[in-house]
């Protein structure tokens, strides 16, 4: 019932998003279900089609620094990052420009408002068609697995969206990280490491950002949630079947050399495939191996924790 629209359809696309429409797009990251975020009907329309708690804010995607500086103020550490890292897999959450004309509902109200500078080829084009700052949050049904190809968004948004334009699978598999607050914190991990940003910045990360007025409500407990259930950091195959990591037997892995890229590349796919897996042998959950908490395993096992948090 959704259309598809191929590479060379984008115009379409962008229109139906400066009509007002909800599109799922490719990102390097997962595919995002994007609206005008100036548009309160339209973005309210993503919160709809994703059954989706309002109170949890949105990013706003742009093209390119200057579009993001219309929207967000940038102090010296967080140009620093934009300049080293954008376009990629990062988002900053900075103060709101009010005068931008982001609605309400993208921000949750407040006073803050996240940025990202997608590196997608057809993000980028996309977001140049259509002219206008782009609310996307991942493109699933709210709680459930992120989607990184097509086919995943229709899985659990078919007829409830305008379109998909198809870019094939994600490269990075694993959302942007988020940093924000004074002095800025890491609020997500993601698909920048922690490391990178530190060395960019010639100093650690804070803990936790002091403002206070910080907060990503994202970071529901239960998240990323397949039906069965999962078992973290078991070493080996047992009786239930066993998403794999490195060197071992399993009946999926996520990185049979141990890297850490081909494993985000992975994750939100093998879940599903998991699932699947854990259904057919008739049992209630999956184990999966220890996966390292260095670079992007730490978005790799934040959401496998989210995944397995009880619901
Ligand atoms: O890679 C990504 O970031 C993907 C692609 C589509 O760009 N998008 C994504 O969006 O993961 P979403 O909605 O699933 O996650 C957005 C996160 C949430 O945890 C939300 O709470 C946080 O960003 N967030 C958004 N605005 C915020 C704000 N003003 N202050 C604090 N956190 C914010
Ligand atoms: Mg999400």
């Amino acid at each position: 019932m959704t259309p598809r629209f191929a590479k060379h359809e984008l115009q379409k696309a962008a229109e139906l998003l400066r009509a007002g429409q909800v599109i799922a797009f490719p990102t390097e990251t997962v595919y995002g279900l994007g609206a005008d975020a100036t548009n309160a009907q339209a973005v309210a329309d993503i919160f709809a089609a994703k059954n989706r708690p309002s109170f949890n804010p949105l990013i706003v995607h742009v093209a390119d620094l200057a579009a993001a500086q219309q929207i967000a103020e940038f102090d010296a550490a967080a140009g620093r990052l934009a300049q080293a890292f954008w376009p990629g897999p990062m988002s900053l959450v900075l103060p709101l420009k009010p005068q931008a004309g982001i609605c309400d509902l993208v921000t949750a109200g407040l006073p803050s408002v996240a940025v990202r500078v997608p590196a997608h080829p057809l993000a980028q084009k996309l977001l140049r068609l259509t002219g206008r700052p782009v609310a996307a949050p991942s493109a699933n049904p709210s709680g459930r697995i992120s989607p990184t190809t097509a086919d995943h968004v229709l899985e659990g948004l078919d007829g409830k969206i305008a379109g998909v334009v198809d870019g094939g699978p994600c490269d990075v598999g694993v959302e942007s990280s988020i940093f924000g607050g004074t002095p800025l914190a890491l609020l997500r991990p993601g698909g920048v490491s922690r490391e990178a940003v530190e060395q960019v910045l010639g100093h650690p990360l804070a803990e936790q950002a002091a403002d206070g007025g910080v907060t990503a409500p994202g970071q529901l407990r239960s998240h990323y949630a397949p039906d069965a259930g999962l078992r973290l950091n078991v070493t080996a195959r047992g009786a239930v079947p066993h998403l794999g990591f490195g060197a071992g037997a399993s009946d999926m892995t996520l990185s049979a050399t141990g890297d850490l890229h081909e494993a985000a590349q992975n994750l939100f796919a093998m879940l599903r495939a998991m699932d699947r897996l854990a259904r057919t042998a008739g049992t209630d959950h999956f184990t999966v191996a220890p996966v390292p908490m260095v670079g992007l395993g730490l978005a790799i096992n934040d959401r496998l924790a989210r995944a397995a948090a009880p619901r």
